[in-house]
């Protein structure tokens, strides 16, 4: 298990989200009202980037076709037919730097 920096919190404010690749993966951290989340980027529909799609309220929505994932829990919020959840990762504020814990 490692830590890996994600960038300054300054960088990535309130409704924003980043993608970083880590540990052979792709990752979206995003900032919901002021607390960093960080969860898988692929979708579990068809494998978009969800972090080219947009942030609404709680949740990232899907650029492709618009499921709707909770960042808080990284888990389906909506779609019309049932998809996986995604796999969250553990994320640590220190000395204003975002790091993932893997
Ligand atoms: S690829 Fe994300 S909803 Fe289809």
């Amino acid at each position: 298990m490692g830590k890996i920096i994600v960038c300054k919190a300054a960088e990535l404010p309130p409704g924003r989200m980043q993608k970083v690749a880590a540990d052979g993966k792709e990752i979206l951290v995003a900032n919901i009202n002021g607390n960093f989340y960080a969860m898988d980027d692929t979708c579990t529909h068809s494998g978009a980037s969800l972090s080219e799609g947009t942030i609404e309220g709680n949740n990232v929505v899907c650029g492709w076709h618009g499921a709707k994932f909770d960042c808080t829990t990284a888990k389906l919020a909506e779609f019309p037919v049932k998809i996986k959840d995604l796999r969250s990762y553990k994320v640590v504020l220190e000395s204003d730097n975002i790091f993932l814990e893997m």
